[in-house]
């Protein structure tokens, strides 16, 4: 697959999103050859820089300058992004590139700046006419996340977008589907029929969805204050996760066909009441932690955090899906910042044996049996069930078959945004979020975010490097079930 001769403009080149991901991903377009050579790449920021200057400072491998996908090809349009002169210079400048470069008209404005600018650059794209292609030609338009920071203000931007562009020129991005990992549970699930029949509440105990980081907030603590874990994980990467792994099977992965059954999903998942939320949601804030050579600031002491601030960093929920498939099985995610572990995965623990014919002093060591999708790091899947230890006495301990992909595929897997950003210049919606995808999606986090603001107590904590705060434990363990440890 190679992309269509055009011209990706990026609004907030000189960001760090676009640094670390955006712009490796054009490399590697480019190196792998999956760009023609009708292409080019706009910056648009504030920062003032010529073209060369960000020619420059955009590639890391400059030895790609010489391709003829970017040889002569990159262009930087600096301005204000709610001065229509910006977007009255980036206009003439994408004109004289469809001259030069043969670019088609074709255009994919990529909104990588912070969510507050989506509004005015919109209004500009629109101001100057780029919302409409020219016959035959494309303009579209790739939103970053947070897509709005609850349901009012997501169906807002909504509103604005759908003022000037039309729902098929909209790719909102959730880097999680470009995942090969993730893609993978479709694989998993509907590729095969092993799987499919024990699929459900016959044979589900629970499922858990984890996505730890090790890592703090960083530099980010100036944009994290305003999100929080919900915000930044559970909303968006987790309920992605959730849906592909719990929906019904599509006919079709056509692009209406698998984002309708994500919206099925998502729309049966149970809204807490505010007399339950507190027993199915959990919040944690990470202090100072770590070892005495590896010793961690606590969040609240990270750059640009309020040394009082009561954002959370870890999330832990118990969900219900009211659907004939899943009805009275509970999942539990959870997500934090420094943790122990990276990990990202799905498992599925299976019920019991309704009778073991076995004595309970010959099982120690026996799991219940789990099917783990590991997301990543170590992508792949485990399957964990009960094998009789060699041995003159019958016991039964638990062992694990594993599928790697790195030991099972020679094929490199791409980038989460390199796939994205190649389907967004194909046209293929397929992996990117529908509006009614992040409305269904605000709708199951807002009453909990909402139940935490107007809580007044002091936020649970947890220190750096450990696994949550002691309320996760409780949430899971009021069931008498426990996290699986993920390490
Ligand atoms: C981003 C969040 O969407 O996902 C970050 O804003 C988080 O806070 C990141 O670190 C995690 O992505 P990945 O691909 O490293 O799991």
């Amino acid at each position: 697959r190679s992309a269509p001769p055009a011209t990706l403009v990026i609004f907030g080149a000189s960001g760090d999103l676009t640094r670390r991901k955006l712009l490796p991903a054009v490399e590697s377009l480019a190196r792998h050859n999956r760009l023609p050579s009708q292409f080019a790449l706009v910056g648009v920021a504030r920062t003032p820089m010529g073209d060369e200057q960000f020619a420059d400072s955009a590639l890391g491998d400059r030895s790609l300058l010489d391709k003829p996908q970017l040889q002569g090809g990159i262009r930087y349009v600096s301005g204000g992004y709610d001065d229509p002169d910006t977007y009255k210079r980036l206009a003439e400048t994408l004109d004289g590139l469809d001259a030069e470069r043969g670019t088609s008209g074709n255009r994919l404005f990529y909104l990588s700046t912070p969510a507050e600018a989506f509004e005015p650059v919109i209004n500009g794209l629109a101001g100057a006419g780029l919302n409409h292609a020219r016959e035959g030609s494309f303009s579209r338009l790739v939103i970053e996340k947070p897509y709005g920071r609850d349901l009012p203000s997501a169906r807002e931007l909504d509103a604005v977008v759908h003022g000037s562009f039309d729902e098929p020129q909209v790719f909102r991005i959730d880097h999680y589907l470009g995942k090969d990992t993730v893609q993978n549970v479709l694989a998993l699930r509907f590729a095969n029929s092993i799987f499919q029949p024990i699929w459900d509440r016959s044979w589900v105990d629970h499922v858990q969805i984890t996505v730890a980081e090790t890592l703090g907030v960083g530099t980010r603590g100036g944009f994290y204050e305003h999100a929080g874990a919900m915000r930044d994980i559970v909303q968006n990467h987790v309920l992605q996760v959730l849906a592909l792994a719990l929906m019904e099977p599509p006919a079709s992965f056509e692009a209406e066909g698998l984002r309708n059954e994500k919206v099925k999903l998502l729309q049966a998942i149970r809204l807490p009441t505010n007399r339950d939320i507190a027993d199915l949601a959990v919040r944690g804030q990470y202090t100072r932690g770590g070892t005495r050579n590896d010793l961690m600031a606590g969040y609240r002491e990270e750059v640009g955090v309020d040394p009082l601030s009561r954002t959370e960093t870890y999330a832990a929920m118990r969900l219900n899906v009211d659907n004939w498939r899943w009805a009275g099985v509970p999942f539990y995610v959870r997500t934090g910042k420094r943790l122990p572990a990276r990990v990202t995965e799905v498992a599925l623990q299976f019920q019991r044996p309704p009778h073991l014919p076995i004595p309970q002093d010959q099982l120690t060591g026996l799991e219940a049996d789990a099917l783990i999708l590991r997301i990543q790091p170590n992508e792949g899947i485990s399957l964990r069930f009960g094998a009789k230890v060699p041995g003159h006495s019958f016991r039964v301990r638990t062992a694990s078959m594993d599928f790697s992909y790195e030991q099972t595929f020679a094929e490199e897997s791409p980038e989460a945004y390199e796939r994205l950003l190649l389907d967004a210049l194909l046209g293929d919606p397929t992996l990117f979020i529908r509006s009614d995808e992040v409305e269904q999606s605000w709708r199951v986090v807002d009453p909990i975010i909402e139940h935490w603001a107007s809580d007044n107590s002091p936020i649970p904590t947890y220190e750096a490097a450990s696994w949550g705060p002691a309320d996760a434990d409780r949430l899971i363990g009021r069931s008498g079930r426990a996290w699986k440890n993920s390490i």
